[in-house]
Parts: C-alpha cells; structure tokens; sequence
C-alpha cells in the first residue's frame, strides 16, 4: 500500500492504471477505521483492479465544533487495517490540500438532503458531504465510489448529486455491518462508556420493535413505531427522529403499504447517533435485525 498526501500524487498515481484500463474503486472515510469501512474496502477489491481508500475528518460537514473536537483520529491504526484490508493507495490529504486558500465553491444538495439529518444537523451538513465527495471522486476520477446502508440518507444524496451533476461515476451500496449485540459499527461508538453502551442498543432495538409492529400488520407509520420511541425513552437517549420513510425518497409514508425504512437518529450522553433498517411488511419471518449483521459483509 502507497500512501499519499497530495492530490498531484494521488493522480500521478492512478493516471497509470487508468491508462492501463485497470478498475478504479475509491471508498471515502472519515478515519477511525472499523469493520464497517473495511467490509466497503473488501468489496471494492473483490470488484475493482486497484483500491482507493481516503482518510480525511472534513471540517466542513461538521455542524458541532465540540463533534469535530472529540471525533476519533487513529491514523497509524487506520494504514494498518487499510493495508491489511487490500488498499492499494491510501489518500490522507491535510485540510489545505482539499480546502486551499481562495476555495469558493460549494455542491448544495436541495430534496432528499433537506429533512431527517439535514433538517437536524442544519443544511451545511450534506453540502459539507456532497462538496468533498464531489472533490474526492474529482481528484480519484474512480469507475466505482463505496458507501455504506448505514448512513442510507447520506447514499441518497450522493445518487442525487451524481446523477444531477452528470458524474461519470458508479455507486454502489454496502450493508450495515453490527456489533453481535446489534450497535451498528460507528466511528463515534468509541466515545461511548460502558452505561451509554446499554443505551445506544435501544437504536437497534427501537428498529426492531418498529419491525415487528409492521410485520404484525400495523400500517399507521406512528403507532408502528410507538414501542421503538418508548424503548428509546426507557433506555435514556434522547431520540431525534424515528420515521417510517420511502426507501429511495425518504419522504415519510402516510400509511405503510410496501417496503419502508425505518430511520433513527438519537443522543446518547453527548454523542449523536444514527441508524436504520429496511422493513419490507410482507409477514414472514421475525428474524432479528441481527441477521443482517452476518449478511453485512459486502
Ligand atoms: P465515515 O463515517 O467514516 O464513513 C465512511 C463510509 O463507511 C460511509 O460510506 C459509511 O456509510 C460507511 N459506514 C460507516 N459505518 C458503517 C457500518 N456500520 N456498516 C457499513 N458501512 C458503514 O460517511 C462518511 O465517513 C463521510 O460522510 C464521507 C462520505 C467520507 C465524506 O466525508
């Protein structure tokens, strides 16, 4: 694995296999790298000729100075896995590189990116998420960009803003991959105590509960997912949003009348969590939402 801090390096780099007709796969990242980030890694090298993975904690996508402060920043750790997962270069820019002097230019994604986050996180969240993805797709000109079900709004924007601005550029889409217990794997899980653990599994749990009411017939998106809001209640954290919404759109449904996605957002102590989890009602089995966590490996 190559590792490299400039944007001129990274293309002298990949101008090469380009040229040669070899595969490009690029997976974003913030850092702190997880197994969720390297199921996305080992996709990528089942389907591309050479693995991009960038390493970049981008200010600008941050709207809580104190979350950008305390986010994890593991570099050393993170080559080690990203070698041993089968990244072929490592792009680890500074803030200058992708931001410098004189930087003026923003994506604003308007539809998809207006509610859930971007109405709870403020607007500045997804134009800080789709102006530096746009950058990174720029700067790597890959044939494929990885990401991850687990932020399922952020995968909507990002197809919003490929096929919107025309982006030469395929997206694909790994599955959440859990913990045993359930916590969907996070960057910010590291910053949870032990008790704020507890706490974070009333996420999953609440998706559950919501799961099985919609599988039980329940098809008002509100009562549905009534036991999820008082598992969240119970456990402590202070729920955002849990919403029953369209899988493509994420516009809520008014009534639940075909394959929904269940999203939740909630604070646990001082760290803010997300997660969800597609809900097709057709009664079948009850399996947990523990499943996936097996199936999660991309
Ligand atoms: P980050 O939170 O580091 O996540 C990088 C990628 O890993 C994203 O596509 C995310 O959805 C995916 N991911 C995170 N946790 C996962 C899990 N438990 N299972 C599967 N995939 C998971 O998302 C970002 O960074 C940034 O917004 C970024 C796209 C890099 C732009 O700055």
């Amino acid at each position: 694995m190559r590792t490299v801090t400039t944007v001129a390096a990274l293309r002298a780099a990949l101008d090469a296999e380009r040229a040669a007709g070899r595969r490009i796969g690029l997976v974003p990242t913030m850092g702190a790298l997880h197994d969720g980030h390297l199921s996305l890694i080992a996709r990528a090298g089942q389907e591309c000729d050479v693995v991009v993975a960038s390493l970049f904690v981008n200010p600008t996508q941050f709207n809580d100075a104190a979350d950008l402060d305390a986010y994890p920043r593991t570099v050393l750790q993170d080559a080690r896995s990203a070698a041993a997962a089968g990244v072929d270069i490592l792009f680890t820019p500074a803030a200058e590189e992708v931001y410098p002097h004189g930087f003026a230019t923003q994506v604003v994604p308007g539809g998809v990116a207006e509610r859930l986050e971007g109405a709870h996180r403020g607007r500045g969240h997804f134009i800080g998420v789709a102006t530096v993805v746009v950058k990174l797709i720029g700067m790597a000109g890959p044939d494929v960009a990885y990401f991850g079900q687990k932020d399922a709004q952020q995968v909507a924007v990002i197809r919003r803003v490929v096929t919107d601005l025309n982006l030469r550029v395929a997206i694909a889409v790994c599955p959440t991959v859990r913990d045993a217990d359930g916590l969907a794997l996070s960057s910010r899980n590291a910053r949870l105590s032990a008790t704020d653990r507890e706490a974070a599994l009333s996420l999953s749990r609440a998706l559950e509960l919501t799961r099985d009411a919609v599988r039980d017939g329940e098809d008002d998106p509100v009562a549905a997912t009534a036991a999820g809001r008082a598992a969240v209640a119970a456990s402590g954290a202070r729920l955002e949003y849990l919403e029953l919404v369209g899988p493509d759109d994420l516009e809520p449904v008014p009534r639940i009348a075909g394959p929904v996605l269940a999203v939740i957002a909630a604070y646990v102590g001082t760290v803010r969590l997300i997660d969800n989890v597609l809900i097709d009602p057709a009664p079948g089995s009850r399996e947990s939402i523990l499943a996936t966590a097996t199936l999660g490996r991309c």
